[in-house]
């Protein structure tokens, strides 16, 4: 039988010759789609930026120039960075279903278990069920347990700072410690049910080491095909730091998997809320949630270090802004010692009843929520090609949504640099639900933080009970105009020098 060769078939012909046309005409198309401005990057390398022009304070002067939505190259990856409230709204409310995913650094992806977790899962129907379940069952203000550790460690701060006054009258607190403990303690408490001192050091030091891999510069991450190499030498690391953390929460597990508690108990921590979604444990009759849903410990282990992160550094850094500003701006924070000795009396400390009747201190709260939102860069991730202003957003884009530069945008907020918490007195004042896109300290949409209610009652209760139950002077004479403002830039934006003040008790009952 006689062959014919591809050149001998006129329709062979043909597509060989047109398609290196096709392919020239389909890249055309594709270059010539208008993607966001932005500074010029440098071949195959792209941008060149220093870490302070990576930023919250960085990207908002870049928005500057480049305004509400600019594009960055890094090597093979993309970042818009999203600058104004409109655009906010675009992303997280008008085009929410493309910009709901989250971008993940290989540190991320094995510290997660492969996104075994909320926090980074992408967005769609394992993560839907996470949500379900940190909402309606970790996260629930029907869960005492939670509520409960925010007033025992708050009890217990305060207890410490009156026997460290009482020892050393006129001695100073480094409240960022104190706090930050205190943050510490009430979620760990929630999660596990221990107290503040069972084998809470371990796991925070198994907590530091993730911190630091989260943190740790990684090429791979920019050029995927450098991964093998482990250039840095994280491999090792990762694999030690997860191993720690197995170790840790599965005795816990195991612990609570012997001594069970009833699911009606008000008792329950976090991890009793999860074992009952273990795939090894019978569903309870009539939980439709725990019939249709079932989890691994990989699964409990990477919510835990969501818990931990997302409710411990943004709970102390916003405690400790709230205190420094309130300390530098004097007449307010008469104002707010005056509401509580007439909301609560000076003959006892606050109870979670009192807090509603602090306006005032909410006033202050919000307004530092506004100048320091303890996450000034929120991380989505497109699931797909989209239009977004009239530019093209192409899949798999890094998003980071400047809520910092946000919330201090000239054309929504009068007098934006400066602390002024009368303005949220005001019936009309935005609130933080996430509708009102100048404010988003929780951010918005379907990513928005599901542990609002909690932080918020440590927040105002930790702040408030500080407030009632001391005086508070900044120690050597220091003016309060002198207090260093300056953040530094993390996973939260915390104070960069740590606040110092001298506490006198203000109550007349006993605070030890
Ligand atoms: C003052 C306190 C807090 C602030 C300001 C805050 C703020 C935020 C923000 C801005 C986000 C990201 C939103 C986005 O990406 O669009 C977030 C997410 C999250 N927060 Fe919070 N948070 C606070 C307290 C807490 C607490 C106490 C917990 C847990 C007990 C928590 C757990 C989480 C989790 C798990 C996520 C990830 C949600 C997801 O990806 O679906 N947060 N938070």
């Amino acid at each position: 039988m006689e062959m014919s060769g591809p050149s001998e078939s006129p329709q062979s012909f043909w597509f060989f010759a047109l398609l290196p046309m096709a392919l020239t005409l389909g890249w055309l198309a594709v270059t010539r789609r208008r993607l966001p401005p932005g500074p010029r990057g440098v071949p195959f390398i792209g941008s060149i930026l220093s870490t302070e022009q990576l930023n919250h304070r960085g990207l908002a002067k870049l928005a500057e120039r480049y305004g509400g939505l600019f594009l960055l190259h890094f090597a093979a990856t993309r970042t818009v960075v999203v600058s104004s409230p409109e655009m906010a709204r675009q992303v997280l409310q008008v085009h929410d279903g493309v910009f709901s995913n989250r971008p993940a650094t290989a540190a991320i992806r094995y510290l997660t278990y492969d996104r075994s977790d909320m926090a980074f899962a992408n967005y769609g129907p394992f993560w839907r069920q996470m949500r379900k379940l940190c909402v309606m069952k970790l996260f629930s203000r029907r869960r005492g347990e939670s509520w409960a550790s925010v007033r025992d460690e708050t009890d217990a701060a305060v207890r410490a700072v009156a026997a460290a006054a009482a020892a050393t009258p006129e001695a100073s607190v480094n409240v960022s410690e104190l706090v930050f403990n205190l943050a510490k303690g009430i979620i760990y408490c929630a999660a596990f049910g221990l107290s503040s001192s069972e084998g809470q050091d371990q796991f925070i030091a198994i907590l530091q080491e993730f911190s630091k891999l989260f943190g740790a510069f990684n090429v791979a991450d920019f050029v995927p095909w450098l991964a093998p190499l482990d250039l840095h030498g994280l491999r090792k690391r990762m694999e030690a730091a997860r191993a720690a953390l197995d170790g840790f929460i599965d005795e816990i597990i195991d612990k609570h998997r012997v001594n069970p508690k009833a699911t009606d108990d008000l008792n329950t921590d976090m991890v009793d809320e999860m074992i009952v979604f273990l795939g090894e444990t019978p569903a309870a009759d009539g939980d439709e949630l725990q019939a249709s849903f079932k989890i691994t410990r990989e699964n409990i282990k990477a919510i835990i270090m969501d818990v931990m992160f997302g409710g411990t550094e943004t709970v102390a850094s916003a405690i400790e802004w709230v205190m420094a500003e309130l300390m530098r701006s004097p007449e307010d924070m008469k104002r707010v010692q005056q509401e509580l000795a007439e909301a609560v009396g000076l003959d006892r400390k606050v109870n979670e009843g009192d807090i509603k009747n602090l306006s005032f201190l909410k006033c202050c709260i919000k307004e530092t929520l506004r100048l320091h939102p303890p996450i000034p860069l929120l991380l989505h991730e497109t699931a797909e090609d989209c239009e977004l202003a009239g530019y093209h957003i192409p899949a798999r884009t890094t998003v980071k949504i400047n809520v910092w530069a946000i919330a201090r945008d000239r054309s929504a907020w009068e007098d934006a640099d400066s602390f002024k918490p009368a303005r949220f007195a005001a019936a009309e004042a935005p609130d933080f639900k996430g509708s009102c896109f100048e404010f988003i300290p929780f951010g918005s949409g379907r990513r928005s933080c599901p542990g609002m209610q909690l932080g918020l009652y440590a927040l105002e209760m930790a702040v408030a009970q500080l407030l009632h139950c001391f005086n508070w002077e900044l120690p050597d004479g220091m003016k309060p105009c002198d207090l260093d403002m300056s953040d530094v830039f993390g996973l939260t934006a915390p104070r960069a020098v740590r606040l110092v003040a001298v506490p006198s008790p203000r109550l007349t009952c006993s605070l030890i």
